[in-house]
Order: structure tokens, then C-alpha cells, then sequence
């Protein structure tokens, strides 16, 4: 399944525009994003790379309209709502050509940012990337992206501490199952995590906390290059 290029999808979607190794008050996941994508072009100069900036640009959130053409079969869509579609199916292309996501994703609010919210809402389409049929007997909704054999990378960050597996406020984190649910709505279970913590601290502890992410970054890169050739070589 995998094919010998593959296709990055960097999207950033923090509100901050800089990274945080290039500004003062830049983002972190800005700055994961960014070493994981020139680290794997390093080694894989030819493989094209995407990138969506919901954090400077985000996607229009769903509408009424929205939802009345996406649940409308494809041949029976009046012109209206091709073009109230058009950016969901630009993204969805994207999505489709790309074999490796990576995304820096901060918390807000214990949550994903909201012009990430509207990129998943966009992306998750009926017909395009998981399947529904009422009539279906069992499950009547099917991820159509199960087979594509595609990565996840979610690069995050918080302010607070304790927020990963295990962790003093774990159960207050609806970041990582959050995104991992949805992509694995639509067939992309393959999910990799790495995240920054202590932002709000700016002490020792975020210091640390960024070596250790930027160390598990290139890690995370050098496996998946190997997994990729392994699976090549199969
Ligand atoms: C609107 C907003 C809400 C935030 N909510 C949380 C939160 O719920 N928990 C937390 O630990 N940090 C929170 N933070 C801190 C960010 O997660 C932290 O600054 C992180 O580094 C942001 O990502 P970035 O560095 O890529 O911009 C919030 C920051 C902002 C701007």
C-alpha cells in the first residue's frame, strides 16, 4: 500500500504565526511541525509537501447550508451547493492525496482550537470520507479512508502539566481522543502523538518538556521512515 512518495499534509493551527525556536512569544506546536517536516525532507527531499494553515486561515465553519448540500447526493446538488462545498471538497482532496498528516494542534480550553474544530467538521463528509447507508444492516456508517494506509501525526501543546496518559488532569485533555475519534471516524487509525507541556509556566519544566518533544519528534520521524521502508521492502 505504500507507495514510494509519499505526500506530507503539514496543517498548523495555532493562533500564533511564529514558531516558538524563531520568535519571542511563538508557538510550540508551530515549532514541532516544522523540525518533524524539515527532518523527514532531509531525507526525503522529493516528497511533496502540503500545508494548511487553519491557525491564520481557518476554514468557514458548517452552516445550515453546508449541511443541507453535503447531505444531498452528489448528482442531485444544485449549483449552490457545489459552490457552498467547494472549500470542504478542496480539503477533502488535500486530505485524500496526502499520506502523512501532520498536525500541530495546541489546547485551548481542553480542547482543540476552533479553526481546527471546523477543519475536521469540513473533512469528516458523507460520501467523500466515511459512508452511511440507513439501510445498511449493522453498522450503517463505514470509514472510507480504512485501506488508505495513512499516518496521523498530532503534535500538541498545553500550558498546564499532567495532561497525558496517566497524568494528575488526564481526564480533563479532549484534545488527543478528541482527533483521534474523528480521524478514526473516517478510516485513519494510525495515530502517533507527541506534546509540549508547562507552556504558561516558561521555566525549566518548559524547557525540559520542549527538549524531550523535539527529541521524540525526530524519533517519531526516523521510525516512520523506517516503517516506510520496511513496508517497501515486503
Ligand atoms: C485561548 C487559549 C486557551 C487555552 N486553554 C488551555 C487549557 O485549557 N489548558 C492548558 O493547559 N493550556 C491552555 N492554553 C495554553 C496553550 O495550550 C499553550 O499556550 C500552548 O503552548 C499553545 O500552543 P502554541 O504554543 O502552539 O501556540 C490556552 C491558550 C489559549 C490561547
Amino acid at each position: 500500500m505504500e507507495t514510494p512518495v509519499t505526500t506530507v499534509l503539514q496543517i498548523d493551527a495555532s493562533a500564533r504565526s511564529g514558531a516558538s525556536d524563531t520568535h519571542s512569544f511563538g508557538s510550540h506546536t508551530r515549532r514541532l511541525t516544522r523540525r518533524f517536516v524539515a527532518r523527514w525532507r532531509a531525507v526525503r527531499p522529493a516528497n511533496p509537501v502540503l500545508h494548511r494553515d487553519v491557525g491564520q486561515v481557518p476554514p468557514r465553519p458548517v452552516s445550515g447550508a453546508w449541511i443541507h448540500a453535503a447531505f444531498t447526493p452528489p448528482e442531485a446538488r444544485a449549483p449552490w451547493m457545489l459552490q457552498t462545498l467547494a472549500e470542504s471538497d478542496a480539503l477533502v482532496d488535500e486530505l485524500l492525496a496526502s499520506d502523512l498528516i501532520v498536525a500541530g494542534v495546541p489546547m485551548y480550553n481542553f480542547g482543540v482550537p476552533a479553526p481546527f474544530k471546523a477543519y475536521i467538521d469540513n473533512i469528516v463528509r458523507v460520501g467523500r470520507t466515511f459512508g452511511f447507508d440507513r439501510a445498511r444492516s449493522g453498522e450503517p456508517y463505514w470509514p472510507l479512508l480504512a485501506d488508505a494506509g495513512k499516518t496521523l501525526v498530532l503534535l500538541g501543546s498545553r500550558g498546564d502539566h499532567g495532561y497525558g496518559p496517566g497524568g494528575r488532569i488526564a481526564h480533563m485533555n479532549h484534545v488527543e481522543a478528541a482527533v483521534g475519534t474523528a480521524f478514526g471516524y473516517i478510516g485513519i487509525t494510525d495515530l502517533r502523538c507527541v506534546a509540549v507541556e508547562y507552556d504558561e509556566f516558561a521555566d525549566d519544566r518548559l524547557a525540559a518538556s520542549l527538549t524531550a518533544a523535539e527529541a521524540a519528534v525526530d524519533a517519531l520521524v526516523d521510525r516512520l521512515l523506517d516503517e516506510r521502508r520496511a513496508r517497501r521492502a515486503a
